[in-house]
């Protein structure tokens, strides 16, 4: 029998990730972000990371067209920001009042303020699968914050259990 799409996301569902939000500025100088888990790492020599976009993602045509994007892997308190940047419509009222806060790096890539990691990214490589891009990108910076990350498992939103 052939796998339905609604089996396929509850059978990769299982697969527990982190959440990113990808940043790229917009034509208007505003920055656009996009909710995530399909980041993984590919390469050491050079350092390389993925992630896989949607065609008919904004972040798609945005991140072919500036080449420099953010890879911000959250904060276990940022799964309303998770939420928000999971929206086709983001306004940038609600984007202050949920606190948030972009911040340029030193090449001008948009960052997200609070996330534990924050990668300064190039796009390197774009590979076309079926209804999503690969896209590579060659990391240029790390800012590692610490903290402890969010969690996405099974559709929902969750922490890390406490250390003993
Ligand atoms: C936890 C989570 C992970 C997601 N991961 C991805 C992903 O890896 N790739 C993708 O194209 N969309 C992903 N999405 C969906 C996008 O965030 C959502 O469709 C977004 O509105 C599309 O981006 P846009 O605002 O650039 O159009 C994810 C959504 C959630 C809630």
């Amino acid at each position: 029998m052939p796998v339905t799409t609604g089996e396929f996301r509850r059978a990769l569902g299982q697969f527990a990730t982190g959440v990113t939000v990808i940043t790229v500025t917009r034509e208007s100088g505003l920055v656009h972000g996009m909710t995530a888990n399909s980041f993984a790492s590919v390469s050491l020599d050079p350092l390389q990371v993925l992630v896989c976009v949607d065609h008919r993602a904004q972040t798609h045509y945005l991140v072919q067209e500036q080449k420099l994007f953010g890879i911000n892997i959250l904060a276990e308190n940022q799964e309303e920001l998770a939420r928000y940047f999971a929206r086709p419509e983001q306004d940038p009222e609600d984007a202050s009042q949920l606190g948030v806060r972009i911040r340029a790096s030193d090449r001008g890539t948009p960052l997200l303020d609070g996330a534990v990691v924050q990668l300064d990214c190039q796009l390197a490589r774009v590979v076309q699968s079926g209804d999503h891009s690969i896209f590579i990108a060659d990391v240029h910076s790390i800012e590692l914050h610490g903290g402890r990350p969010l969690v996405f498992h099974a559709g929902q939103y969750k922490r890390l259990p406490d250390e003993e």
